[in-house]
């Protein structure tokens, strides 16, 4: 999964090496393409101000194609996508594809087959950037939701019995394996590490005893690896309470899969908005590629017009960018969106004041500036840099 060196020969004889990756790019449903289509033209610009470059491969997914031809995940497009030093997602799930076909069969897919343990989700709210809850700033809210990304209600294990009758039964599992709970926890530590040195777990302890003793306990021994990092515990209930009130509160917070995919749709809207919200699916043990997606979904309502906001897509291949090891060029992309984004009066909709390209268009220009040394660099690049620190051993 190493960066493939090319080597170039320069003015002066000598040979220098071209930092090359193998990116797959998936632009999947809804607005997955016109978001991604913004990422790939920042990608570009970044290529050509930072020195390095990449090779794509196209991955045509999604309800369009799983109509044509019935393939979902696996086969061809595993195969393809396995080898590459990362992957670029747009959204997948359409009204034409009954609900679930799409996500278990592709996204969690995805995330199970290609051991993408960690769900990181940054809740920042930057500077400028418009939020909903009356007198946040952006120096009280500055945390990474780390979601277990393999395991808990998605493993998708159940049954019915007596369906469609008075007398169904819906069983629904959530397992939780000590090892798949420890990978993450752990992951969660060493990001902590790097960042303000404080872990939160998030569960439902007092009702979900099994699962919760789980997790529990293996805070408790994993902690003791890192007595610098102060711990603390949140029930998921309460957790949506403090979030908006008092964000300040939290720094790295670890949870179940199923409550991560709540807690970050609350967290997106502190930040401005499912529009503006990034996040990594990441592969820890590089047996396989991480894949970087906005967390806002397919949003076929707005599909095809024009109004997506492509933040959220260019913030997620900034985490790219820093999980490649290109972790300037994740700064400078980062402020480049931030910036855009502060002079936005609506993140999403009509109300972003141009349409997906304009903005896009308009973060490629303020790269530009910020290469240039006219639009300062974004203070505090925790996200990006916790990245590298905790993905390293
Ligand atoms: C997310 C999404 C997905 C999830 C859906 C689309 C399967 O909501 O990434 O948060 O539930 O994980
Ligand atoms: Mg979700």
């Amino acid at each position: 999964m190493q960066a493939e060196a090319m080597e170039m020969t320069t003015m002066t004889g000598s040979t220098s090496e071209k930092r090359t990756y193998s990116l797959a790019v998936v632009p999947g449903d809804g607005i997955g393409p016109e978001v991604t289509g913004c990422a790939l033209a920042v990608l570009d610009r970044a290529q050509e101000l930072f020195g390095f470059a990449t090779e794509r491969e196209h991955i045509d997914a999604g309800a369009n194609h799983y109509l044509a031809t019935g393939e979902l995940f696996a086969g061809p497009i595993e195969g393809r996508l396995r080898g590459k030093d990362a992957i670029l997602f747009g959204s997948m799930g359409d009204p034409s594809v009954a609900p679930g076909i799409l996500e278990r069969g592709f996204i969690l897919a995805m995330r199970q087959t290609f051991a993408q343990a960690v769900n990181l989700r940054p809740v920042r709210l930057y500077p400028g950037v418009k939020t909903p809850i009356a007198d946040l700033t952006p120096e009280r809210c500055d945390m990474v939701i780390v979601r277990e990304n393999t395991e808990g209600a998605y493993v998708g294990r159940g049954s019915t019995v007596h369906a469609g009758t008075r007398n169904a039964v819906a069983i629904q599992e959530s397992i939780n394996t000590r090892a798949g709970v420890e990978r993450v926890i752990e992951y969660s530590f060493r990001l902590a590490a790097s960042r303000r040195k404080k872990l939160t777990l998030c569960h439902k302890t007092n009702i979900l005893v099994e699962a919760g003793k789980l997790w529990t306990e293996t805070m408790a021994d994993v902690a003791k690896r890192y007595p610098e990092v102060e711990t603390d515990y949140v029930h998921v209930d309460a957790m949506c309470f403090h979030l908006p009130i008092s964000p300040e509160r939290f720094d790295v917070v670890v949870t179940d899969n199923l409550f991560g995919d709540i807690i970050t749709d609350l967290g997106a809207v502190i930040q401005g908005g499912l529009g503006v919200a990034a996040s990594a699916n990441l592969n820890l043990d590089g047996s396989a590629p991480s894949m970087f997606e906005a967390i806002h979904g397919s949003a076929p309502d707005i599909a095809g017009k024009g109004f997506a906001n492509p933040a959220g897509a260019v913030l997620s291949l900034a985490m790219c960018l820093a999980h490649l090891g290109e972790v300037d060029a994740a700064h400078a992309v980062e402020t480049a969106v931030v910036s855009v984004l502060g002079t936005m009066e609506g993140l999403s909709g009509p109300a972003m004041g141009g349409s997906t390209d304009e903005v896009g268009a308009r973060i490629v220009e303020t790269l530009e500036a910020v290469v240039a040394g006219t639009v300062p660099l974004l203070a505090g690049r925790s996200v990006m840099e916790g990245l590298g620190a905790a993905a390293s051993h």
